[in-house]
């Protein structure tokens, strides 16, 4: 049976750093609430740059290390919940700009578990013999959603993209990939769609902001955390001592501290750069993933879980060696 790996990852932030102080002159907020309560000192925010421009630039990145050209690739998958159109895609608008040969080319919509779920698609569709390489992104610019007047919300999310560029292996690199969904029917955390048409006449569109219940947020994301580690340990038949480092979704500091502590592990054994980043939503595991990689947290042949959680609610995680 073949299998896959990991052939290179990429990373691509704006330039534009919002700092906590800056917040400050929008809403009523501080540096030192927002540090203590989530671990943010800055984000990045895109002032003229789409999210198919930092996904283009995150792919240029991976392709580059993955020493391929787009003329390998043959499946791009972006996650994503920010795309610059309706449609079409991303991930169809990056086919093109990449010089890609005609390939499918797709976005889903995971929210912050996008990427994990991109992996899954990924690692079952090389599996099946018919692709070779492939190039998933999570990329977002969610802070064009958020809404400067709710202090609640717009101090956490930031801008960027990561991707990574896959391909078969004879080798068994990727140990466990799981996803799950359970519904929000509550609407703990959402963003409005397009209103339906009464009458069929045009409704006057209020733009969509992000909304979420931190609370009851924070509640999930701390019970599920702990719980994708174990499960994923135990479909990869591995105890934590096979594992070098745990990189979650980058929401809050404290979430990952949390599931540091239920989970007893060392609190360096969690991967963290939401200090720099905020939330970059499906961004955050491929750009956490790269900063591991590029700063020396994470070697070739170390072996690394990665977790995430959001909005749906989605959850999944991955056991992967490199
Ligand atoms: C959003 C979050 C940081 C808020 O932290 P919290 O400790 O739960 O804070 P609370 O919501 O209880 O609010 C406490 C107080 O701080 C205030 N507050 C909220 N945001 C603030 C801000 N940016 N600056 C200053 N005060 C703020 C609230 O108004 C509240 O004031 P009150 O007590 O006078 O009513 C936290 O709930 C969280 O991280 N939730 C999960 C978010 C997440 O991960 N989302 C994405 C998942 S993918």
């Amino acid at each position: 049976m073949s299998h896959t790996q990991v052939l290179g990852t990429g990373a691509y932030r704006p330039d534009n750093i919002v700092t906590n102080a800056d917040m400050e002159k929008l809403v009523d907020t501080s540096d030192e609430w927002i540090q203590s309560r989530t671990g943010i000192k800055t984000r990045p925010m895109t002032i003229d740059e789409n999210t198919s421009d930092l996904a283009y630039n995150a792919a240029l990145n991976a392709m580059a290390d993955a020493n391929i050209t787009a003329a390998d690739l043959d499946l791009i998958i972006v996650a994503t919940v920010t795309p610059d159109y309706q449609f079409p895609g991303v991930s169809q608008l990056l086919q093109k700009r990449l010089g890609c040969r005609p390939i499918p080319a797709f976005d889903i919509n995971a929210a912050c578990s996008g990427f994990i779920y991109a992996l899954d698609i990924a690692d079952k569709m090389l599996k099946s013999g018919t692709y070779k390489t492939a190039l998933i992104i999570g990329a977002e610019t969610l802070t064009k959603f958020a809404d400067y007047d709710d202090r609640n919300t717009c101090v956490l999310f930031g801008d960027g993209a990561g991707a990574f560029v896959m391909g078969r292996s004879t080798e068994n690199k990727i140990k466990s990939i799981i996803t799950y969904a359970n519904g929000d029917d509550q609407g703990y955390l959402k963003m409005d769609g397009y209103p339906l048409k009464v009458d069929f006449k045009t409704p006057k569109q209020a733009r969509p902001f992000l909304e979420m219940n931190g609370q009851e947020v924070f509640k999930f994301a701390t019970t599920v955390l702990p719980r994708i580690v174990k499960e994923l340990l135990e479909d990869a038949k591995h105890t934590i001592d096979d594992i070098d480092i745990i990189i979650a979704h980058q929401a809050n500091k404290r979430i990952i501290d949390k599931a540091a502590k239920t989970l007893k592990v060392d609190a360096h054994m969690m991967f963290s750069n939401i200090e720099h980043t905020g939330n970059t939503s499906a961004a955050s595991v491929p750009l956490a993933i790269d900063e591991a990689i590029k700063t020396g947290r994470l070697k070739k042949g170390d072996r690394f879980i990665t977790a995430a959680f959001g909005a749906g609610f989605t959850w999944g995680g991955a056991v992967i060696e490199l």
